[in-house]
């Protein structure tokens, strides 16, 4: 299920930030702002695992602006599908006229990901990640009719 994220799911998008993303983490601060700022655009999946207690799988925050400022799967949880449906549905946003990203250029993982959902590369940028280079994917729904 995907539902907007609320601050009891904080300690759950944590712990999947700080594994998805551990050379730049989100912190804590962070997510309570970008909350603040995009209640709408900020989206959880929730799956069960056995103990019939919902969990956090997953996670998306966009902007307004079609930016995607974070996406991320929990590590056994992923290649199930989940990221899919958290892009799709930030895809199936009204009005949209497309989705942008920065994706590391070692991350062939989520380059991967994002060329199977319909995203083209479209630019770099130099030492965006400090000592490393951000490839810009962008999706719009004219170029991929996947929306
Ligand atoms: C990128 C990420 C969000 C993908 O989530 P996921 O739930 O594993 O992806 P899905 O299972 O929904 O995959 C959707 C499609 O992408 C493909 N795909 C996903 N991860 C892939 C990978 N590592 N390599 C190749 N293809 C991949 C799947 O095979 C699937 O294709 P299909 O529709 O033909 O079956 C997840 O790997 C992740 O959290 N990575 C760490 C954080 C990150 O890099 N985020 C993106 C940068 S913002």
């Amino acid at each position: 299920m995907i539902r907007p994220f609320s601050l009891s799911d904080l300690n759950a998008i944590l712990k999947i930030e700080r594994e998805s993303f551990p050379k730049s983490p989100y912190d804590r601060m962070t997510f309570v702002h970008l909350h603040s700022l995009y209640p709408e655009h900020f989206l959880v999946y929730t799956g069960t695992t056995g103990d019939k207690e919902d969990r956090i799988w997953g996670y998306i925050i966009f902007s307004p602006e079609e930016h995607i400022i974070s996406l991320a799967v929990l590590t056994p949880q992923r290649k199930k599908g989940v990221g899919k449906e958290l892009l799709q549905k930030a895809m199936e946003t009204p009005r949209l006229k497309g989705l942008q990203a920065e994706v590391r250029r070692s991350n062939l993982g989520a380059q991967a990901f994002y060329l199977r959902m319909g995203f083209r590369i479209v630019g770099a940028v130099p030492n965006y990640y400090g000592n490393e280079d951000a490839l810009i994917i962008q999706w719009t729904p004219s170029i991929s009719g996947r929306a």
